[in-house]
This record gives C-alpha cells, sequence and structure tokens, in this order.
C-alpha cells in the first residue's frame, strides 16, 4: 500500500533547469570560459556543488579563476533576482496537495540548496505546508545517487520503503530511490523512458499531469503500477481489469459488516454481500432489505451491484462474498444469480459465509450454468 510520496523537485515539480543552466553559463561566461547547456549535462541533479565542480573539471578547470563560494554567490544572487514573479510548475504539481488531503504522506527531497527549495516551492504554485517533510541539499552529505535524501525520508515520515513511491526526473534521482529501497516513477520532463528504465524506474509516466484523479492510495497504485490486462468478458459488459486483487479477509468483513445492517424485520433471516470491481479494485457492499409489501424485498446482492453501477457504470465482478447465518451458508438465490450474470465471468468466484463456518467457495458457472444474456450482449 502507497502510505507515502516523495518528490525530487526540479523536473518533476518545478522547472528551475532552465533558468539553472542559464545561469551556469553566465557564471562561466563572467570569468571568461565558454560553456553551453551540454557542458553541464551530467552534472544536473545532484547538487549545486557537483553542478558547478563537475562542470568547471570537465571544461579543464581545476582551480582560480573558478572559485565554487564565487559561483554559488553568483548563483543565488542571479536566480532570486529572476525567479521573483515568475511561474515555474510544471504541470500535475498539484498532486501534492492531492494526496495529502487524502491522507497520503508528501516529501519533498531536493539536493538543493534550502533556499532555492523554497522559492521554487512558492514559484511552482505550492506552500511548504503542503509537505510532511522537506529534505534540502543541507540536511545530507552524500548526494544523489546515494539513498540518503529518501532514506531520510522515510525515517522521517515513518514509512517502510515498501509502502513510499519516489518522483523523479534524472538518472541520478532514479538511482538513489531504488537504493532507498523505494519504487520510483519517472517523469519524461528530462530523460526518455528507455533511460529511466535503464537507471530502475518502475514505471514512466510523461509528467505528473498524466495520473489522474484518486480516492484513495489503492486507485494511485493500481494507475502507477497495475500492468495493463487485455480487456475481458464479464457477462454483457467488456472490462478491463486493473490486475488488483482484493484480500478475500477484506470482503468477508465488508459483507459481514452489511450483514450487521440487514433489515430483515419479517424473516429474521439477515443477509449482507460485499464484491470487488475488476476495474478499479473497489469493494461494494449491500444487505437485505424487506418491505411491508414482501415481494417488494430486495435481496444483499443485487443491493450490492447497483450500488457498484451508481459508482462506476458497467463492473466486472471479480468475487463475491455472500454473507448469512445459515448451515450451510446460502448461495445467493435464482434472480439474484441472473441478475449476477449481467456482471460476472464463468469463473468469478462467488464465497459464501456464515459467522461460525469456513468460506464455501464456487464459481460461478458453477452456480448459474446457463444464465440468459440478451443476445446483442453476448
Ligand atoms: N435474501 C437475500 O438477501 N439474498 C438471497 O440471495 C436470498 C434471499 C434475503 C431476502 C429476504 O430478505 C430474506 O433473505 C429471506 O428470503
Amino acid at each position: 500500500m502507497i502510505r507515502a510520496l516523495l518528490f525530487d523537485m526540479d523536473g518533476v515539480l518545478a522547472d528551475s533547469e532552465g533558468i539553472s543552466l542559464d545561469i551556469g553559463i553566465a557564471y562561466f561566461a563572467s570569468i571568461g570560459v565558454h560553456a553551453d547547456r551540454t557542458s553541464f549535462s551530467s552534472a544536473i541533479g545532484c547538487g549545486e556543488r557537483t553542478f558547478f565542480d563537475k562542470t568547471a573539471s570537465l571544461l579543464g578547470l581545476s582551480g582560480p579563476p573558478y572559485c565554487y563560494d564565487d559561483a554559488s554567490a553568483f548563483f543565488r544572487k542571479e536566480y532570486t533576482e529572476r525567479i521573483k514573479n515568475l511561474s515555474i510548475s510544471l504541470p500535475g504539481a498539484g498532486i501534492v496537495r492531492a494526496a495529502h488531503e487524502r491522507g497520503i504522506l508528501t516529501a519533498l527531497c531536493s539536493s538543493a540548496p534550502e533556499w532555492k527549495v523554497f522559492a521554487n516551492i512558492e514559484a511552482a504554485g505550492l506552500e511548504r505546508s503542503d509537505f510532511d517533510f522537506i529534505a534540502t541539499g543541507k540536511d545530507i552529505k552524500r548526494n544523489k545517487p546515494e539513498k540518503d535524501i529518501y532514506a531520510l525520508a522515510l525515517i522521517a515520515l515513518g514509512v517502510d520503503a515498501s509502502e513510499a513511491v519516489v518522483f523523479e526526473d534524472a538518472a541520478g534521482g532514479i538511482e538513489s530511490g531504488k537504493r532507498a529501497g523505494c519504487r520510483v516513477v519517472s517523469m519524461e520532463t528530462t530523460i526518455g523512458k528507455e533511460e529511466a528504465e535503464r537507471a530502475g524506474a518502475d514505471a514512466v509516466i510523461k509528467d505528473l499531469s498524466s495520473i489522474p484523479s484518486f480516492h484513495d492510495s489503492g486507485e494511485l497504485e493500481s494507475f502507477l503500477f497495475a500492468k495493463s490486462l487485455p480487456p475481458k468478458r464479464y457477462g454483457a459488459v467488456m472490462i478491463k481489469p486493473c490486475g488488483k486483487g482484493c484480500s478475500e479477509n477484506i470482503l468477508i468483513e465488508e459483507a459481514r459488516k452489511a450483514w450487521e445492517h440487514g433489515y430483515a424485520p419479517y424473516s429474521g433471516f439477515r443477509v449482507g454481500a460485499a464484491l470487488v470491481s475488476a476495474a478499479t479494485g473497489r469493494i461494494y457492499s449491500g444487505c437485505n432489505v424487506e418491505n411491508s409489501s414482501y415481494g417488494a424485498t430486495i435481496c444483499a446482492e443485487r443491493n450490492a451491484i447497483t450500488t457498484a453501477v451508481a459508482n462506476e457504470g458497467a463492473v466486472g465482478i471479480d468475487t463475491i462474498v455472500v454473507y448469512s447465518d445459515d448451515d450451510p451458508p446460502a448461495p445467493p438465490c435464482a434472480v439474484c444469480l441472473q441478475v449476477l450474470s449481467e456482471f460476472s465471468s464463468p469463473d468469478t468466484s462467488v464465497v459464501l459465509v456464515t459467522p461460525n463456518t469456513e468460506p464455501v467457495r464456487y464459481k460461478f458457472s458453477q452456480l448459474l450454468p446457463m444464465p440468459f444474456i440478451f443476445p446483442t450482449m453476448r
């Protein structure tokens, strides 16, 4: 489960690389040395010291007129001046706030100096309070591609590496996130898909705006990492499964909770049902609702299905749990089986549960071998 998102700054949330490169070129020009954007290509994204020292050495400068402290002071003065009233937000940077609001922890992990990180947060249309933790160049001795900045964020947030996703745009940053044990998503803002995958990226997206709005970390997880599976027929509908399973215990618990709400003042027989949607992995539940006019009663399974359709449109059912207090556990009635057949495949699993017995599992085709599906929908 994703509990935390760790963001690099430049090339992910904000585009300050162009400005930085121009100032780098201007600095070397000020000491009479010609540099162009390619002079910096192997030194980007690994902190300011590397940005200048490595480029200087590539340009054949090991000492005066080159001086890192002068370069750093030149950079800070120029940068602060140029960034004023400038928007450098990259598409989709709003995901930070969206995640924060949905209870997912957020951290900013940039090797840049603190003054630059704070200036960039503002210029990217964000606020410091959108992040649960901010780590900058001053907090670590060893820069990316070492794991330190991401390892520090994991400790600060109290999450395990397996629960965190790093968003990066450069090879050194991808490597850093991988070394910290996290899954890494790379943007195509700075390097291409192939280079990102060579560096170890688990997923590559165009930029953060490619991520659709999500309700919870499960939906984010399926979008970022679910292998895309071919569309599959569920009864009368074709659905693209997200490939994300759902633990049977969770489904059983949801069905049990619905069972507790069963409205059965006439029969006294409560039923709960919970199903998992193949497209999203989301769970929908329902209970039986009886009526003074007995025939108006609606079964638990049909209430679960109508809730699912109301939320997602046509659904594919991978598993449905039916919870009742019967021995042996009650199967869905024939009317419910027919309604289920509209959204089930022959191998949809139907799990029958009671408070006191072990779950009994069937394939849908065992319970209804010959469902009626309208000819044009087969
Ligand atoms: N019931 C269900 O909820 N699902 C079924 O598949 C079979 C029956 C409910 C309807 C009614 O409220 C009670 O069980 C007794 O028939």
